[in-house]
């Protein structure tokens, strides 16, 4: 018996290899390419690309797609921060606030990333299109109100957050990345200046990068590691922006042409709070901004104990944080769908021909072989499984 429980196994066991040999190939998923994606119009440009609407053609879909042009990224540092885009966009989608990507591929001339659309723009579009009636509510030029900035910062924080408890040096906090999602809520793109790897608020990260004027100044002085502090100094920013209608230590061009002169008054110059703030500034929001906005990043708020230090802070006394991260708190404003799936305005009738750098971009000679820019973006391509 034992024996024939052997021989009826070892029949089962061939018996399952001969079906196994018989069964018909998989058919292999043919890789996606510009084929598979129409660009209809531009949603923005950056310095290595631009955001164009598409529609994915087999689905139907709309979303916005972020190209970046292969000759921009001649040198190795530009391709590590166009892989590390693709890997964060790639792991950390999963949160409320974070764009989720939901395909990625090469052309022969593009690295391709296809993001969930924000419909309404970026954070300050709510606000300075509001003669175009596209949302609701008062006419506040280019400042929001405290309680409506203490939102939007509350929102952008519980993604830091999360990108923080990931490793992830964010580094590009600003009100251009804050886009606005169809239901009014915040939707934290672009991580192309972020740095995998770095868990440490005052180590970890090293090259001078970020937008000029939210620059922390342990980035722009250079000569230590900055770490995940530096993201605590943009929401600083972020913040007195959004009262103050400028960043802070801001000199207009036409005053003041030297970014010399920008950093230095980052680096030395004391804080001085917002003005015309409508109503007065608080009392705890102006408490926020000094810690926020300390130049020393070792007693910064936010280093010793990360976004818990802000979620505690009394300016965020009345946010139910819980509430906030699960979506049930209404946003300060209902925006009008500047840019909806079916209403998207005129397309341009964009081909993927047109799709090619400024003319001013800066273009080196390419450092490597064409080859070896192919094998090192090999795995680029992704597919969500929602
Ligand atoms: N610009 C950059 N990313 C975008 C997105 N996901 N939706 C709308 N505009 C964008």
């Amino acid at each position: 018996r034992d024996g024939g429980a052997a021989a009826s196994s070892d029949a089962a066991r061939s018996s399952a290899a001969s079906s196994r040999a018989a069964a018909p190939a998989v058919p292999a998923v043919p890789p996606l390419g510009p084929a598979d994606f129409k660009p209809r119009r531009h949603l923005g440009r950056g310095r290595f690309g631009e955001v164009l609407l598409t529609t994915h053609v087999a689905s139907g879909g709309t979303f916005a797609m972020k190209v970046l042009h292969k000759k921009l990224l001649y040198n190795s540092k530009l391709r590590e921060r166009a892989r590390n885009e693709r890997m964060i966009n790639g792991q950390l989608g999963a949160h409320p606030f974070v764009v989720k990507m939901r395909y990625a591929f090469v052309t022969p001339k593009c690295l391709c990333l296809v993001l969930e659309l924000a419909p309404c723009g970026e954070l300050f579009q709510l606000i300075t299109n509001h003669d175009s009636g596209s949302f609701t509510g008062k006419t506040f030029g280019r400042k929001f109100p405290e309680q409506a900035a203490r939102f939007y910062v509350a929102e952008s924080l519980l993604a830091l957050e999360f990108l923080h408890g990931n490793d992830v040096l964010y580094r590009d906090l600003k009100p251009e990345n804050v886009l606005i999602n169809a239901d009014g809520h915040v939707t934290i793109s672009d991580f192309g200046l972020s740095k995998p790897g770095v868990h440490d608020p005052l180590k970890g990260a090293r090259s001078m990068c970020g937008t000029p004027e939210y620059l922390a100044p342990e980035i722009l002085r250079g000569t230590h590691e900055h770490g995940l502090a530096a993201d605590w100094w943009t929401t600083g920013c972020l913040l007195y922006e959004l009262l103050g209608g400028q960043p802070p230590w801001y000199t207009s061009p036409s005053k003041d042409r030297d970014r010399k002169k920008l950093f230095e008054r980052i680096t030395t110059a004391p804080l001085k709070m917002p003005r015309g703030v409508k109503p007065r500034l608080s009392k705890d929001g102006e408490h926020l901004l000094r810690g926020l906005l300390h130049k020393d990043n070792a007693v910064r708020l936010g280093t010793d104990l990360g976004a818990a230090a802000l979620k505690t802070h009394k300016f965020f006394a009345m946010v139910d944080f819980d509430a906030l991260l699960a979506k049930q708190v209404e946003p300060p404003f209902s925006p009008r769908t500047l840019v909806s799936g079916d209403d998207v305005g005129a397309d341009e009738a964009v081909a993927w021909d047109d799709i090619q750098p400024e003319a001013s971009a800066t273009v080196h000679k390419m450092d490597i072989p064409d080859h070896r820019f192919n094998e090192i973006f090999a795995k680029f391509e992704y597919r969500s499984k929602a």
